[in-house]
């Protein structure tokens, strides 16, 4: 028996290549191993982005085609939509009535976001509990994600312990498959974010890509192209390691002033696109096909709906609730 994953991401729209390198590619090297679900939380996404909610479907449909043209294979694992199978918000109310107010406020990604963002709802309270009914109402033995996201599985843990000891063993005690994200920066160095505006997307062409690339910032100490550069500090770098072979040779030229940023940034761009060209044709060819994502996010629910109605039925039987 395959033991069983859940991820997930919001529909934040078209993703970029900080989410290809150090999510997707990972997803695609599990699929085979694992039975995979690939939740699409669109759920989350309202927990802050309430207030406009016109472009969630585009946003959707976006992340699906990521998802597809990275390489995830819908014959082999269900990719869904979140607010299609109802059953992870039934699983959620119930483990608020187990959760202590004050076990949540506790959670780092609250109390910095909060502020931050000046959210004070109470779904936004119960994000990591919505988030630990998701990877619960599929019994996963495992969730990839970065480091920022163990608070989460944390609690996940702990919710599935409390249940188990109140009503009796329904749920395993999931693990995180820490993914070691590479990093990478985005245009301004600073790490890629869609919220940062620096980002760039799997859905750019080569043109945009080039553009971006050329605009990125280097070490602000090499000013002239002889100047000898600090590669270990620059995103320009950062970006060869990942498409780049042989990308000790760029840092022994960029150190000792034989290689300006000009030309470094062109072959940078040409080695990207190169890289990335087989992720971005077949996107293009499934833009053109939005019955096949449509189809894809059905048949994925039906996969997920029907592991997730199993769990529910454990679950209220369990707590003996009506079945
Ligand atoms: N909180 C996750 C993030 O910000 C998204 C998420 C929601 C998630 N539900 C999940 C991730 C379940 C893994 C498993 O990235």
């Amino acid at each position: 028996m395959k033991k069983t994953i859940l991820s997930g991401m919001q529909p934040t729209g078209r993703l970029h290549l900080g989410n290809l390198e150090g999510a997707l590619k990972n997803w695609v090297a599990l699929q085979n191993d694992y039975q995979m679900y690939c939740c699409i939380v669109d759920w989350h996404s309202l927990t802050s982005d309430y207030n406009d909610t016109s472009h969630l479907q585009e946003q959707i449909k976006e992340v699906t085609l990521d998802y597809l043209s990275a390489g995830l294979d819908p014959e082999i694992c269900a990719i869904f939509v979140q607010s299609q199978v109802k059953e992870h918000s039934e699983l959620h109310l119930l483990f608020s009535m187990i959760t202590p107010v004050t076990r949540l406020a506790r959670v780092p990604s609250y109390k910095e976001k909060r502020k931050e963002l000046g959210l004070d709802s109470y779904g936004f309270l119960g994000y990591p509990l919505l988030q630990a009914a998701d990877i619960l109402v599929y019994k996963a033995d495992c969730v990839p994600v970065g480091k920022d996201q163990l608070p989460h599985i944390e609690l996940t843990r702990e919710v599935a312990r409390k249940f188990n000891s109140l009503y009796g063993e329904v749920f395993p005690e999931p693990e995180a498959l820490l993914t070691k994200f590479p990093l990478i920066p985005g245009i301004d160095g600073r790490k890629m974010s869609k919220s940062y505006n620096n980002d760039i997307a799997i859905a750019d062409t080569a043109e945009e890509t080039t553009k971006k690339v050329s605009k990125m910032f280097t070490d602000p100490q090499k000013i002239h192209k002889n100047d000898p550069g600090r590669p270990d500090l620059c995103p320009v770098y950062h970006l060869h390691k990942i498409y780049t072979e042989g990308y000790r040779e760029i840092h022994t030229l960029c150190s000792t002033g034989k290689l300006g940023c000009v030309e470094d940034k062109k072959n940078l761009a040409k080695n990207m696109n190169q890289k990335l060209q087989a992720v971005r044709e077949k996107r293009k060819e499934l833009e053109n096909d939005p019955e096949t994502i449509l189809k894809v996010l059905r048949e994925g629910a039906e996969k997920a709906r029907d592991k997730a109605q199993k769990t529910m039925k454990d679950v209220r039987k369990a707590m003996r609730l009506m079945p």
